[in-house]
């Protein structure tokens, strides 16, 4: 039995994996998010009430499981603080549960106010990002130049390294992007009372996730974004500034590979994505706009509309080669009930997508527990899809609720 599964977005992000790391985390000890920041909006929905998760782990609903931030996630205490309060305010505490990396990299207002002054002055051609300094954040830590969470338990050097890091911002900001530049001594002060406040989240990721296995503990890795979105395997330069794909996992945790059992693929039965950058299957007619309307494709995160297509075979072919998918679980499959006819991009031709059609089932699938159970022409497109991919669909989800899906094969 799989005592490690990483749950990963096979297409632009925004498949389904906070729900599907949720729905895991049950049976399963700690969950651990490894890159990426508060750019993510996983959503949860259980007994009718909608959760929307950005920092903190998709397994904070329950009360048994850690929910660990490694240190290849960007972390803003500013967002973190707002995510605790909103939890508190629905009586869910984090105390207990949540376990934070010292290295994690800081994301500063600093690293906000270059994220979008670069896309105001990119213009047309911006990234679109979410505008919360993850990429100038990264930058920093590849530099070397970036302020790690642990950082804040030495006053002494944290001076010098913060002074260091807003001297060259604020040159940038006042005279290449002309806008408002940071105070050191502010941010500093915050930065010190802040740690009073997280200090006590602080853990050794790589040391307790060594012992957990020993223990026979079962572990998630969630992933944020999605693989189209990876620094180095993404439609480059729309992409975000992580490794979204399986080798994430491995240096923003401190995992070793030897350890990971299965790698699940979330995948949306069609295509979205948020955001600039290439995307073959967009639609811009009434099927668009159906997928959209039915599927409530608004960013869980900036609240922007996103870009509808049909499935791309071709795409997610790409995306199991980088990442070796053990098995898929096919989401928003219901957001399809009543469409007469689906389409699935097979292959591209002369920079165009071709399709292969399939005959709608044209029925309410939200309620269906057991794969038999299905319409005839649900099984016939699960089944095709299977087939190309040469990856089982191990998971049918079939509404946003915690208890709409259906299990093809038992994973855990
Ligand atoms: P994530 O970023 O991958 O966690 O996905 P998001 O939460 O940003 O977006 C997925 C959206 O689809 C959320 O509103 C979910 O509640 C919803 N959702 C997830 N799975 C299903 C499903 O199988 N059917 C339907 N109709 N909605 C789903
Ligand atoms: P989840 O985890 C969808 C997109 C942004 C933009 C690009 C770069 O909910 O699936 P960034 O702010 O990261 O520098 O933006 O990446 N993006 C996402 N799109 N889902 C997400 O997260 C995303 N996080 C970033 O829209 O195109
Ligand atoms: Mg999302």
């Amino acid at each position: 039995m799989n005592n490690s599964i990483a749950i990963l977005g096979a297409q632009w992000g925004d498949e389904g994996k906070g729900k599907i790391v949720d729905l895991l985390t049950e049976k399963c000890d700690a969950v651990v998010r490894f890159q990426g920041g508060h750019n993510a909006g996983h959503t949860l929905v259980v007994e009718g009430k909608t959760t929307i998760l950005h920092l903190i782990p998709s397994g904070i609903l329950h009360n048994n499981v850690k929910c660990i931030i490694g240190n290849g996630v960007v972390l803003s205490l500013d967002a973190l603080s707002e995510e605790i309060e909103i939890l508190r305010k629905s009586n869910i505490t984090v105390d207990g549960k949540l376990l934070i990396s010292d290295g994690c990299p800081l994301i500063l207002p600093v690293h906000i106010e270059l994220d979008k002054a670069r896309e105001l002055k990119k213009g047309k051609s911006k990234i679109g990002t979410t505008g919360r300094g993850i990429g100038p954040a990264y930058e920093d830590k590849i530099s070397r130049r970036g302020i790690r969470l642990g950082d804040l338990s030495n006053p002494e050097t944290l001076k010098d390294i913060l002074k260091e890091l807003l001297d060259y911002h604020n040159f940038v900001l006042k005279n290449y992007y002309e806008c408002k530049t940071f105070d050191d001594v502010k941010m500093y002060e915050k930065l010190l009372s802040d740690y009073e406040t997280y200090k006590k989240y602080i853990i050794d990721v790589p040391e307790y996730i060594d012992l957990a296995f020993k223990n026979k503990k079962k572990i998630v890795f969630e992933g944020a974004q999605g693989t189209l979105l990876d620094i180095d395997h993404g439609t480059y330069p729309f992409v975000t500034s992580s490794n979204t794909t399986v080798g994430g996992i491995f240096t923003g945790s401190g995992v070793s590979p030897k350890k990971l059992n299965y790698i699940l693929a979330i995948v949306k039965a069609y295509t979205t994505r948020v955001g600039s950058g290439p995307f073959m299957t967009e639609l811009f007619d009434n099927d668009g706009e159906q997928l959209s309307k039915i599927g409530h494709e608004l960013g869980a995160t900036t609240g922007r509309e996103r870009r509808c297509g049909w499935l791309d075979l071709v795409a997610l072919k790409r995306s199991i080669v980088i990442n070796g998918f053990t098995g898929i679980c096919l989401t928003k499959v219901d957001v399809l009930d009543q469409f007469k006819e689906i389409k699935v991009c097979i292959e591209y031709k002369n920079n165009a997508p071709v399709y292969k059609n399939f005959d709608g089932w044209m029925t309410d699938i939200t309620k269906i527990k057991n794969y038999d159970d299905l319409p005839e022409k649900t099984k016939i497109y699960i089944g095709a899809i299977e087939s190309y991919l040469g990856v089982p669909i191990d998971i049918i989800s079939n509404g946003p609720g915690r208890e709409q899906n259906i299990f093809k094969n038992k994973i855990l």
